[in-house]
């Protein structure tokens, strides 16, 4: 019997990703270009910590499935041709997998921007989002969040330093680049 029989209904992502993105596109190209690159990298922060006993599977389908929501926003220089705003990529993402049935993966979704959004922030950057906090919580949620801070869309190949990342997120505040300091602690990622 499928293992999954009693479980949830069994994940396949590419099935989910072809849904919503036509093969051969730029979008599609940029997508899985983009999506891999940020699984390899989460997988191999995983498998450098066993400590943190992240689940790999889980790991690989979420990041897979993480930007899941981006072909619904207004984006053209990568491709996204949507009515609604970038920010809100993650919780159209979110609602795309919980309509799939897949509840912890739309979560992802929702928690994966930058280092994440606090509801505070919402609130003092009037932000069109729902006003709540949307910041990693499981250990395989901050793996992918962290792993997504390495790739822009806009340069999917290019992996950007420590240095640059730390740039990009300052812009949001200094606690964001207390919290990626946090993520290289608890990921050895000097280390690696
Ligand atoms: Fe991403």
């Amino acid at each position: 019997m499928d293992k999954y029989f009693c479980e949830e209904i069994k994940m396949n992502y590419m099935q989910i990703i072809n849904k919503h993105y036509t093969f051969g596109t730029d979008l599609y190209n940029l997508y899985i270009s983009h999506v891999k690159k940020v699984t390899e990298k989460a997988l191999g922060v995983a498998k450098k910590n066993p400590q943190l006993n992240a689940d790999l599977k889980f790991i690989e389908e979420a990041a897979m499935l993480h930007d899941i929501g981006i072909f619904m926003c207004n984006a053209p220089t990568i491709f996204c041709v949507g009515k609604e705003p970038y920010i809100q990529h993650g919780i159209l993402g979110r609602h795309i997998l919980e309509i799939e049935g897949f509840s912890k993966h739309s979560l992802v979704c929702e928690r994966h921007t930058g280092t994440g959004i606090t509801k505070k922030e919402i609130i003092k950057r009037n932000l069109p989002l729902p006003q709540r906090d949307m910041i990693p919580i499981s250990i395989e949620e901050k793996i992918i969040s962290f792993a997504d801070l390495f790739f822009s869309k806009l340069h999917p190949e290019r992996e950007k330093s420590i240095d640059e990342i730390k740039k990009d997120i300052s812009k949001h505040g200094v606690e964001k680049i207390k919290v990626f300091e946090n993520w290289i602690k608890l990921f050895n990622y000097d280390r690696l």
